[in-house]
C-alpha cells in the first residue's frame, strides 16, 4: 500500500483530538477523523480541508462496536493498514455539589459505570479492533489520552498539585486505562508498535472550561507520541516529552 502515513484520532470532531489532527495533517499524515455525529465530524473534515489538509470523517461512536468494525473494513478496504491510533474519546460526567465533585464514598456506580464504558472498557475494544491493522504498518503507535489525574502516586502525595482535585469515577477511569497502556506496550514490546499514554495538560476545551494551557500547546503531546522514532520508548505516562509517575 502507499507510502502516505494514515492517523486515526478518536473524538476529533472538537477539543484536544481535532487540534491533534490539525497538526499531524500538517506533518502530511492523512487524518482519520473519528466522530460519533455525521454532521460534526463532516464540519470538523471540511474546516481541516480548508486549511489543505488530507483529511477525511470517519464514523466511530466509541459506544458502538458495529462502528469499529465498519470503519476497521473501511481503512482495511482503502488504505490496507494504519500507523497512528490515538484514543482521544473521552467523558467527564462526575456529579458537582456546591461546586466540588461529589466524592468516592457518594459516586454513583451508574457514574463509575458509564465512565468506564467510554473511558475503559470500549476505548479496549476500540484498540483491539485496530490492533490487526496496526501490526500492518511498518511504525505502528498507539496513543491513550489519559490524565495526571489518573496517577495514584500524584493523589496520595500530598505536596502534589492535585492532591485535592479528585474526580472519582474520571480519575480512576483513567487510571485503569494507563494499566492497559502498560499491559498491551509489553505484549507488543517485540513489534515496532509503540503504546503510551499521554497527558495533554489542563487544556482548555469543552471539557475543562477552566484550562490553563491553549489546544495548541494540548495537543502537542499526543502528535508527539504519535510520531515517535523507531527507536523511541514504548510503555511510558507522558506530558510534553516528560515522564509521569503512574
Ligand atoms: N482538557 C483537559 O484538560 C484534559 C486533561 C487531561 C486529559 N484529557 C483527555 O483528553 C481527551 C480529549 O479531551 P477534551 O478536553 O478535548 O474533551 P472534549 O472537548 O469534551 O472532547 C471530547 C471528544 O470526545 C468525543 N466523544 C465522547 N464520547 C465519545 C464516544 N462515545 N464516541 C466517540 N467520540 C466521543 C466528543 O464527541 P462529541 O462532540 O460527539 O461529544 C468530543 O469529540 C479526553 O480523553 C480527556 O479525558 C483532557
Amino acid at each position: 500500500m502507499g507510502e502516505k502515513k494514515i492517523a486515526l484520532i478518536t473524538g476529533a470532531n472538537r477539543g484536544i483530538g481535532f487540534e491533534t489532527a490539525r497538526q499531524l495533517g500538517g506533518q502530511g499524515i492523512k487524518v482519520l477523523v473519528g466522530a460519533r455525529d455525521e454532521e460534526k465530524g463532516k464540519e470538523a473534515e471540511s474546516n481541516l480541508k480548508n486549511e489543505g489538509l488530507d483529511a477525511e470523517f470517519i464514523l466511530l461512536d466509541v459506544d458502538n462496536a458495529e462502528t469499529h468494525a465498519a470503519a476497521a473494513k473501511y481503512i482495511e478496504e482503502n488504505f490496507g493498514k494504519l500507523d497512528i491510533l490515538i484514543n482521544n474519546a473521552g467523558i467527564a460526567i462526575d456529579e458537582f455539589e456546591n461546586d466540588a465533585p461529589v466524592q468516592a464514598s457518594r459516586t454513583s456506580l451508574d457514574i463509575f459505570r458509564k465512565t468506564f464504558d467510554t473511558n475503559f472498557f470500549n476505548t479496549i475494544a476500540v484498540t483491539q479492533e485496530f490492533i490487526p491493522l496496526l501490526k500492518k504498518s511498518d511504525a505502528g503507535r498507539i496513543v491513550f489520552l489519559s490524565s495526571g489525574l489518573g496517577s495514584l502516586n500524584l493523589h496520595s502525595d500530598p505536596n502534589s498539585p492535585i492532591y485535592n482535585f479528585k474526580i472519582p469515577a474520571y480519575d480512576i477511569s483513567k487510571t485503569a486505562l494507563n494499566g492497559y497502556a502498560v499491559h498491551l506496550a509489553y505484549e507488543l514490546k517485540d513489534t515496532p508498535i509503540k503504546v503510551n499514554a499521554a497527558h495533554p495538560g489542563s487544556v482548555v476545551t469543552d471539557m475543562n472550561k477552566s484550562g490553563e494551557i491553549p489546544l495548541e500547546e494540548g495537543a502537542k503531546t499526543s502528535v508527539d507520541l504519535a510520531t515517535l522514532p523507531a527507536d523511541g520508548y514504548t510503555g511510558k505516562f507522558i506530558h510534553l516529552g516528560e515522564e509521569l509517575p503512574w
